[in-house]
């Protein structure tokens, strides 16, 4: 005897499927705005021009993956902890399959992304203070559990550690493979992971001599460095996720606040896209490794569009109070020996970035402050 599928809860949301054709085939752009120093040129995929933003293939692939496992019922309430973008598409993905969504955010949520969200059907529940261990994502997680506790059917997708996440970005490794003859190096940003380790596999069997570079948050612990306080959103994290996975990259870079902001505003002046704080900190570092080895084809990803970031990385108020103007980003970044050699406290590079695996060596680093640089830029 087989049992009949039980009917959609009565508060869910009716399922609008159609949507799902409007996720990814988002558009490839040649970048040669300088930034601040001139560059050969990269190329960026713009996703923040896809419904739902990127987060939206990691969205529909984690439902639809739980939907096939018989782990999310039909209608039942999907609930996450959030920085922003994957609400956005989860509230996509809700829509697209008819499932509630709670988001869990915190007071720090930018009040445009809290309004987007709200906007799109989203329930949203935030947390006011960060755990004394694992910051944020600990308050956030820790009120997550007690929503998943008391809601029936409640399915949590778990981005930081769910492989539907990263297999969600398959998608977006077939368009680069349609759209590129050749790629020498990818740029990521990384957060929970998801996009690196879904482009990582796909684009390396078609080049196997691609060389990936991680692009992190200064104060992030993902890489080995210790958590700080952070003003940037998405890249980066205060908790190490499962899918972020170190030996997948050849070289990881740090880059602080100022210099995601120098980079996004020289982009959306020069080349009219840009995004947020990982949009400008992938392009700083794209453009750098186009200039450091002329001829490569170097590309990367831009996971979202500048609105959310009106009030902060384009606002002049906002940037003047956190001091973020003013500076001429360096020409190249630090080098470190080793994820835990120093501190970066700016644009730091690595390339051992898989030793951050390994049990922390040597106590907490000490912060190593770039030397002023004459003239400004280096
Ligand atoms: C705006 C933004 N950029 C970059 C990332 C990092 O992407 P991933 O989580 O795939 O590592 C995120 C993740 O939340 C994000 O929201």
């Amino acid at each position: 005897m087989t049992l009949a599928p039980a009917p959609p809860r009565s508060d869910a949301p009716p399922a609008e499927p159609g949507l799902l054709a409007l996720v990814g085939r988002t558009p490839l752009a040649r970048i040669h705005t300088p930034l601040p120093h001139p560059h050969p040129g990269f190329w960026a995929k713009l996703e923040g021009l896809g419904a739902g933003g990127m987060k939206a293939r990691a969205a529909v692939s984690m439902l639809t993956g739980a939907r096939r496992r018989g782990e999310l019922r039909p209608g039942a309430p999907v609930v996450e902890s959030t920085s922003g973008t994957l609400g956005l598409g989860l509230a996509f993905a809700g829509q697209a399959l008819g499932h509630p969504v709670v988001l869990v955010g915190d007071t720090e949520l930018e009040p445009s992304m809290r309004q987007l969200l709200r906007g799109h059907g989203a329930r949203l529940e935030l947390v006011d203070r960060p755990a004394a261990h694992g910051g944020w994502q600990a308050a956030r997680l820790a009120r997550l559990r007690e929503i998943l506790a008391r809601t029936e059917d409640a399915y949590w997708p778990d981005q930081y550690n769910n492989p539907d996440n990263p297999a969600g970005y398959r998608s977006m490794a077939a368009e680069l493979i349609a759209r590129l003859d050749h790629l020498d190096v990818l740029v990521c940003s990384v957060g929970t992971g998801g996009h690196s380790a879904g482009l990582v596999g796909p684009l390396r069997r078609r080049w196997p001599r691609l060389r990936v570079v991680g692009v992190d948050s200064v104060g992030s612990a993902l890489f080995g460095q210790p958590a700080r306080a952070r003003l940037m959103r998405g890249l980066g994290s205060s908790i190490r996720p499962r899918n972020v996975r170190p030996e997948l990259f050849d070289e990881v870079h740090w880059v602080g606040p100022a210099e995601a902001v120098d980079a996004c505003r020289r982009l959306a002046r020069g080349s009219f896209v840009s995004g947020g704080w990982s949009t400008g900190a992938v392009a700083l570092v794209a453009a750098w490794a186009a200039r450091a080895e002329p001829g490569a084809v170097v590309a990367t990803v831009f996971p979202d569009g500048p609105h959310r970031y009106l009030g902060t990385v384009y606002d002049d108020a906002y940037c003047h109070a956190h001091g973020l103007t003013g500076a001429t980003p360096a020409g190249h970044p630090l080098e470190i020996p080793h994820p835990r050699a120093a501190e970066a406290v700016g644009w730091t590079r690595c390339r051992t970035p898989a030793a951050a695996l390994a049990p922390a060596p040597d106590p907490t680093p000490v912060p190593v402050p770039r030397p002023p640089a004459p003239g400004g830029a280096v």
